[in-house]
Formats: C-alpha cells, structure tokens, sequence
C-alpha cells in the first residue's frame, strides 16, 4: 500500500500530472501544480460533476461566485469563531501538531505492533498456527486491538472542545516521542483557526482584514436570493458551483489529499423544512451512484455517517474511496438546517427567504449540500486507475486505466515510421478530430514503446497509421485496457472515439 502510493505521486509527476507548487524552490508545503496531463483530467472531472449536477438537473443552476468576500460572511457562518483545529505546540521544537492526526498516528503504531505479533507468533507455530484464534485470543494483540477501535471510534466522532481533555491525556499516554528532540514535552491544547487571513485597501490604517474563503458554500448562500428571483427559482432547487478554497492546514502530508489551497465541487439543495431528510436520502444515493458510474470499483466506496454533528447540521454524512492510504473522505453531504441562511439574515438584515404558493407562506428553506474535494476527486481517480500488469509473454507493463471520459487525451494518433508520407496522414487525422477530441500526434521512438508510453499516460486509444493506410483508408486501433487491436476505416474513428469516451 504504501509502495502503490510512492508510486502513485512518482507516476503524478513522471507524466506531467502534478508537480510541486515552485519547485524549483524546493516547493510550497501542500500546494500543488497540476501539469498538462493534471489541468486536463482536472477540467474532465469538472465537466463530468458540473453535466451530472447542473446540465442534467432543470432545477439546479451553477455560479461562479467570488474568493474574498465580506468579512462579516465569516463572523455569520461561524467560521471565525469556529473553524479551527485542535492544536497541540511542542515547547522544544516548536512543531506544530494536530490532534487528530497524531491520534491516528497513534492507532497506526498499534496496528504495526499487533502485526508484529502475529509475525512472530506465525514464525513459531509454523503450519500450526491459526490467525484467527490468535488475534482473538491472545491477550497482548486483544488489547492492542481493542485500544485501537476505541481510539478510532475517538477520531470518527470529530475531536471537538469536550474531547480536548481526553486528547491531551491520550497524546501523554503516546509514546511518540519528538524526532528532533526526543522530547515529550507538550505544552497546552488550544484551538488554531484554519482561515487565511489577508489584507484588502492601501495603507495599514485604511485596509480591512479579509479571509480567503475556507468552502465555496457561502457564495452560495449570500447569492441564495439573487439567483432565486433573477432565475424565478422554486423550491426545491439547488445551486452549484466549482472553485478554489483555501485553509491553512496544521500538518500537510498525504499529497493531494490535504492541501493548503484547493478546489471544491459544491451544491446546496434549499428544500422546504420538514423535508430535508427526505432530500438528504435522495443526494446519498445519487451522489453514490454518480461515484459508480465512473467505474472505479464499487467495492473502493462506503459511507460514513457521523454520531456527532458540527453545529449547523442535523444529519451528515461522509462517502469514503479506499485510497493508497486507506478509507478517508471523499465527499459530504450535510443537512445543514436553515442554519446559514437565518445567520446571514441575522447578519446583513436583509431577508432570505422563499414564498412557497402551494403553502401560501413564507420561510427560510433548509439546505441539503453535497460537498466534494476535487483535488480528493482526482487522487482517487488517479491511485485507483495505476496497474502494474504482468503480461502472458512475463514481461509487465504500467497502465493508468483512466475512465475514457475523463482521460487527458482519448487518442494518440502514430505513424509507424517517420517518412513515406505517413506522418502527413497522421496529422490529417488530428486536424479532423481535434475539434471534438482532445488527441496527440507521437512519432519517436518505435511503435511498441510509443504504446506502452500512451498506457502509462492513461491514453485509452491509439491510432496507427502504416502504409496499407496509405491504400485502404483505414488505420490500427489499439485499445489501451484490453491491447486489442482492430483495423478501422479512417472515417469510422470520430464514431468509435465517441462510444468510447459517451457521457
Ligand atoms: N461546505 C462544506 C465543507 O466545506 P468539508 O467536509 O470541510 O465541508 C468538503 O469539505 C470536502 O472538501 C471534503 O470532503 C474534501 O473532499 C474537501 N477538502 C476539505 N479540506 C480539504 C483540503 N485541505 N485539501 C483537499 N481537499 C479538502
């Protein structure tokens, strides 16, 4: 597992997928630049949310709404006095650490120990050893095991301010001592707020603070009345919409994963109070089946419904992916109340609110939000589609077995030798698809390695042209999944690229 993950970030930056942010200063800590390959598969995943969300649905719109916003958004969502993490400062190295992490950090160690019992208990026992009794029976693993579900259990309810005390006793029981100093000297737990301050205006004593916005949702609600009368909205009906977000993450690791700045795909359903639950049964499942579709294995997916709720929502719930570093979250879907439209009320005094005509009555409505990490989006999509294959003839090949519609580039069209007129052809044909696909011309090196390069790529076509083209028309398809390969005439290609790469 963590090997596949190595490779998934090697791989990332092998085939211009993601670089580090400024690299050539050493990079910025979790900020990442996507490449030619990343900045395409990113805007396929945007357009394959923003058609399933927006274009499918006659009742949800899309915007596009800005990254500084009022200060006071903040003050009414409850970020400023709320966004934060538990943060725990070690008084000798000056590290900052956050809690939650260095609980699961904790759990990890006693996984390890337990599996190191095992080993060593299978080594001794040899045929005679049956796992299952073991790890039921024996008492040292027993307990490891037990400590690690309770702490676990800790983590999944979300450490709030009650919890701080606990985990300020549980992190003294760690035996994580400080790389730097071997210390376990740690000073108090307090809250640190994750929000990106910056200034807006000219001088220090005319500027005003502003954040950088932590979620896009609040873009949303201040525009809830705007877009509602300007499009003649009824209830219920959404707004969506895809843009950068930023939070200043304590620890940044895990890649992608957890960034500093990031992207969000978000929609807030407004449905009438007393339905939300109904509402939010509905998006659980569409949006599970929207994960489905792209084939990635439905067996990667779970959800996770929260115990314990953040203080605007009433029911939540958390679609994990099985990543290179086990389940996380993927995707929330919240039922959010009428908790920010209310406190934006209370906040701007002006109203925000909806004239239902079947009730003939006026009310806040309630919000169900989907809520996706795009940047998550793509990581799952890219660590679940790397294969290390072993061919029949025992040689391997790397594939990157992208879902066809939202591969970078849907065919690379090749000419099997560089002379003849074969690369005049070759280009002919991409001056004729590129209007409606993204393709690639490749002539260097020979046609096996230009293959096994497009696999790596995650290319699900490609397209030779040889000398028999030259006489019938007609060109080699290979298929990236599979290497089939089938003869097909030139003008069949834009039919059959497009059953490939069908919404
Ligand atoms: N408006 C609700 C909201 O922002 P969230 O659970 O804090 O909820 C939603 O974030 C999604 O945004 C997460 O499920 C995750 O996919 C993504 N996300 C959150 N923080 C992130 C980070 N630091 N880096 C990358 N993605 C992040």
């Amino acid at each position: 597992q963590e090997d596949l993950f190595k490779n998934v970030v090697s791989h990332a930056k092998e085939y211009g997928y993601i670089f580090a942010s400024s690299e050539i200063y050493d990079g910025l800590s979790a900020v990442y630049d996507y490449g030619q390959n990343g900045a395409e598969l990113k805007k396929n995943i945007k357009d394959y949310w923003w058609k399933s969300m927006v274009q499918l649905h006659q009742n949800i719109v899309g915007i596009d709404s800005a990254i500084l916003m009022h200060p006071k958004t903040w003050k009414a969502s409850g970020h400023v006095d709320a966004f934060t993490d538990p943060l725990i400062d070690n008084k000798d190295s000056k590290k900052r650490y956050r809690a939650d992490v260095l609980v699961e950090d904790y759990a990890e160690k006693l996984n390890i120990k337990a599996l190191k019992e095992i080993t060593k208990a299978k080594k001794r026992f040899g045929e005679a050893f049956n796992e299952e009794e073991f790890v039921t029976t024996n008492p040292r693993v027993v307990g490891y095991l037990a400590d690690r579900k309770r702490i676990l259990e800790r983590l999944a309810k979300s450490l709030t301010d009650e919890d701080l005390d606990d985990v300020k006793a549980l992190i003294e029981e760690l035996e994580i001592a400080d790389p730097d100093t071997g210390s376990r000297n740690w000073t108090e737990v307090r809250q640190f707020n994750l929000m990106f301050g910056t200034k807006m205006g000219a001088s220090a004593e005319t500027s005003t603070d502003l954040y950088l916005r932590p979620e896009t949702a609040q873009g949303i609600f201040v525009n809830f009345a705007n877009v509602q009368k300007t499009g003649r909205m009824k209830i219920p009906f959404g707004i969506a919409q895809i843009g950068k977000a930023f939070r200043n993450e304590i620890v940044a690791r895990q890649f992608i994963f957890r960034m500093r700045e990031f992207e969000q795909m978000e929609m807030q359903f407004f449905v009438r109070p007393g339905d939300e639950m109904k509402w939010y049964e509905h998006w659980k499942e569409q949006r599970i089946k929207w994960h489905y579709s792209l084939n990635l294995g439905q067996e990667n997916y779970r959800f996770h419904d929260h115990e314990k709720l953040a203080h605007y929502a009433n029911a939540a719930a958390d679609i994990e992916f099985d990543f290179p570093f086990g389940f996380k979250e993927l995707e929330g879907i919240h039922s959010r109340t009428d908790f920010d439209l209310k406190a934006h009320e209370e906040f701007s005094g002006k109203k925000l609110r909806f004239f239902d005509p079947e009730l003939n009555e006026n009310y806040v409505p309630y919000v169900i939000e989907t809520s996706i990490g795009l940047d998550r989006m793509f990581l799952s999509v890219l660590s679940s589609s790397l294969k290390e294959e072993t061919l029949e003839d025992g040689s391997t090949r790397t594939v990157l077995k992208l879902p066809a519609i939202l591969a970078p580039t849907k065919a690379a069209i090749l000419p099997l030798v560089k002379k003849d007129g074969l690369p005049e052809m070759a280009q002919k044909i991409i001056d004729d698809l590129k209007w409606d696909f993204k393709v690639q011309y490749d002539e260097k090196d020979a046609i096996g390695r230009r293959y096994r390069r497009q696999d790596a790529a995650g290319t699900p076509l490609c397209i030779t042209v040889d000398h028999d083209s030259l006489e019938d028309n007609s060109v080699t398809v290979r298929y990236r999944d599979t290497m089939e390969q089938k003869r097909v005439a030139i003008s069949e290609l834009p039919k059959l690229i497009n059953a490939e790469v069908d919404f």
